[in-house]
């Protein structure tokens, strides 16, 4: 079992760092569970906007004019789950996505399927990604009375249990900089370095291009100012939230994703402009509240419910967000999903 062996590790080499224990939980080829194909929908453990029928309707709108204004580009979808976005977007996609068991879901909706962004030749490229992001493998940042340290697991009688240790990365040092304000003793954040990777890889593939990040997350000061001492990290089992440590292998386990730090690596990786919006807002400006409306008229009230969650204030509307990142492609006029809000 991949709990044994991580504990079988942490005896023979020490206390794991909590994003070598993610890699495994999320991503170990065997036994990890997305590489084993996670349980995404209602008979899962959690729903994505993707499972919403009125979702690539409107995503629909953003890629057209995306794919317009970038001539010659083709469409990548990573990290596509089960497929269900990109099979319903009814454009010829590129999946990518490293776990195989998800990789096999995606092929058995008919899509074109890589394991890697390097078996991509360099071209202009649009990219799609709902809820990659917060499955990366994440750092964790401690506060203690004696300063900053990085959240480890250690065997505690046959339990993995979270330990204060060295900082392991110089990258690490800088985020505890930035991210000071919110690790009082007793706290904890998340870093996301590894997104620093995928946002390189993906620059290479793409001379000239479009990214768009959807996600749950905003900038630390709302993430760790709502009464989240304790982080953002938390596993996800049968549609209820569960502790993020103890089933490595057998449910998810996400943290929200800290945007402004993804626009400030994505700078550093060659994605030269950048904007976000709420996802009601984003959504709202591709002309969900339309299709909601025809929905209703169809009678279709499951659709309209399933894709007013997706709007709601205080719900899925602003605690989700979307990042859009340009590479060598034009930022104004502003693509659809992020006119200016008159309120902005
Ligand atoms: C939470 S699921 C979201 C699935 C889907 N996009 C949806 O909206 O339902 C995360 C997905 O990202 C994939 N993934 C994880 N790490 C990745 C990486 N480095 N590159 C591409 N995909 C990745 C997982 O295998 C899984 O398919």
């Amino acid at each position: 079992m991949l709990r044994d062996r991580i504990i079988s590790r942490i005896e023979g080499e020490g206390p794991l760092r909590v994003r070598d224990f993610l890699e495994m939980a999320l991503h170990d080829p065997r036994e990890g569970y997305y590489a084993k194909g996670a349980a995404i929908g209602a008979e899962g453990d959690f729903y994505t906007a993707s499972n919403v029928s009125l979702f690539p309707g409107a995503l629909a709108r953003f890629v057209k004019a995306a794919m317009e204004r970038l001539e010659g580009a083709r469409l990548v979808e990573l990290g596509g789950g089960t497929g269900a976005l990109a099979a319903a977007l009814q454009v010829p996609v590129t999946a990518v996505e490293p776990n195989a068991g998800m990789a096999e879901r995606q092929r058995a909706q008919g899509l074109h399927v890589v394991a890697s962004l390097e078996e991509l030749r360099p071209a202009p490229t649009v990219f799609l990604a709902n809820e990659v992001l917060d499955a990366l493998p994440v750092h964790r940042l401690l506060g203690t009375p004696e300063g900053v340290r990085e959240g480890y697991l250690d065997a505690v009688d046959g339990a993995l249990v979270e330990v204060p240790g060295p900082l392991s990365t110089p990258e690490l040092v800088n985020a505890a900089a930035r991210l000071a304000p919110h690790l009082p003793p007793g706290a904890a954040v998340e870093v996301n370095l590894d997104a620093a990777a995928l946002l390189s890889q993906m620059a290479r593939a793409a001379p000239r291009g479009y990214a768009l990040f959807l996600d749950y997350g905003g900038a630390p000061e709302r993430l760790y100012g709502e009464g989240r001492p304790g982080g953002m990290l938390r596993g996800f089992r049968r549609h209820q939230v569960t502790e993020p440590f103890e089933a490595p292998g057998e449910q998810d386990v996400t943290a929200d994703v800290d945007f402004p730090w993804i626009a400030q690596l994505a700078a550093e990786a060659g994605w030269h402009g950048h904007a976000f919006a709420p996802q009601g807002e984003f959504l709202g400006d591709l002309g969900l509240v339309d299709d909601l409306m025809h929905a209703l008229a169809r009678g279709d009230h499951a659709a309209y419910l399933a894709g007013k969650g997706l709007l709601m204030p205080g719900g899925m509307g602003d605690r989700f967000g979307a990042l859009l990142l340009a590479r060598d492609a034009p930022m104004a006029p502003p693509l659809p999903g992020f006119h200016p809000r008159p309120h902005a």
